[in-house]
């Protein structure tokens, strides 16, 4: 239908993004689908809605010069090809039309500049200037255009970078890496909605521990989340250590991926121990202890998830009596009496009482080497 449509309005139009990146992978259904039409997309969203059978309605967005569609439990984006340039200040570009090669430009990376053609003598044709494709097998996340340019036009790019390394389990290019750790600072000028978005990507990928490494090897996590970045690091007094924390806290978070998908369990794990940074102790008689860190830590949820601007609500409720009950899950199920919270558990899915407990377990018992390398 929307070949037919540009062609009814003699323009070239095109499948780019994500949806030929996730086609490719054969990564499931991805239901959003972005068109670049080389003229107007909002004229293209319209006649495409004209030429359906329940005629959708089109939300216009004139300010991006975008329009969107639903048809077939999908969302369906249209854009004119455009060329962007960017300013200090904000992540809002000046844009003027352009080809389809400028549109390919001005992406985020390689794997996400692919577009299929929807054209009639080139239908189904791949446009690839910057070997995505390769780039796909090979797992790279690798920008089109200078690092620092992508990066510092719009640094939402550098956490993009770093969800999509976790979700697809790639690597990013060393450039690419680097320009991150040069250009980190600039991820103030992002909104926190934005953040919290890629935040919660990175926890719900197979394996978190990719994308938090990532955050921390770049600089950003000590932006964000700077609770975690403090637990790193192992202090001897009297020959006797503790354990890494940091690295002890993305281990359990891997774990406790293993066994459930639910976000709000997932933060519980990533902020179990955040209260043991500021309540940590040598003690002559007992050694190295971290007393009151279950209270600490939960008091210390509510103001990061405040900082982020993330709702509290019962969820943030939940997370909160996981990090206070997080050395004692055991007794979960007899502490936890409000009834939001035990609703939460429930809709959860997992036996979850002693979860954290059995990741921790696992972390002694599957890995003993990594064990000792961090936490002694
Ligand atoms: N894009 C970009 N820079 C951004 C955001 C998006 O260049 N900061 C481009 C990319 O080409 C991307 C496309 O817009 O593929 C669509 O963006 P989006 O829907 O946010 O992401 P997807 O790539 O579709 O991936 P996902 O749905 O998994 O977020």
């Amino acid at each position: 239908v929307i070949s037919l449509a540009a062609k009814e309005l003699q323009l070239e139009s095109y499948v780019i993004g994500g949806f030929v990146r996730d086609y490719i992978l054969q990564r499931g259904e991805h239901k959003d689908i972005d068109i670049v039409a080389v003229g107007s997309g909002i004229e293209l969203a319209k006649k495409v809605s004209s030429l359906l059978p329940h005629k959708p309605k089109v939300q216009i967005f004139k300010t991006y010069g975008t329009a969107m569609l639903r048809a077939y439990d999908m969302e369906v984006e249209f854009v004119g090809a455009r060329k962007e340039s960017y300013s200090e200040e904000s992540r809002n570009p000046e844009v003027e039309t352009g080809t389809l090669e400028d549109d390919q430009n001005r992406r985020d990376f390689t794997i996400n500049a692919l577009a299929l053609s929807l054209n009639d003598e080139t239908y189904g044709d791949l446009l690839d200037p910057f070997n995505g494709l390769q780039d796909l097998s090979a797992g790279v996340i690798r920008t089109p255009l200078d690092p620092d340019v992508t990066y510092s036009d719009d640094p939402l790019r550098m956490l993009r970078a770093i969800r999509f390394a976790s979700q697809l389990q790639f690597r990013i290019e060393k450039d690419s890496l680097q320009a991150i750790t040069r250009n980190r600072n600039r991820i103030k000028i992002i909104s926190r909605e934005r953040i919290v978005d890629e935040l919660n990507k990175i926890l719900l990928s197979p394996k978190p521990s990719v994308g938090f490494s990532l955050l921390h090897k770049t600089g950003m996590l000590g932006l964000l989340l700077p609770e975690l970045t403090a637990l790193e690091g192992i202090d001897e007094i009297e020959g006797q250590r503790h354990k890494d924390n940091f690295w002890h806290t993305l281990e359990v978070v891997d774990n406790i991926s293993e066994n459930t998908n639910d976000l709000w369990l997932r933060w519980a794990a990533l902020l179990h121990d955040i209260g043991k940074a500021p309540t940590k102790k040598f003690d002559e008689n007992l050694g190295w202890t971290f007393h009151g860190h279950e209270f600490v830590g939960s008091k210390m949820v509510y103001k990061l998830f405040k900082r982020l601007k993330m709702p509290l609500n019962e969820k943030m409720k939940f997370v909160q009596k996981m990090v206070y009950m997080s050395s004692r899950p055991i007794v979960l199920s007899q502490e936890v009496t409000d009834s939001a919270v035990r609703r939460l558990i429930f809709d959860a899915g997992e036996d979850i009482e002693d979860l954290m407990t059995l990741c921790e377990a696992d972390i002694t018992t599957k890995n003993p080497r990594r064990y000792r390398r961090y936490h002694n």
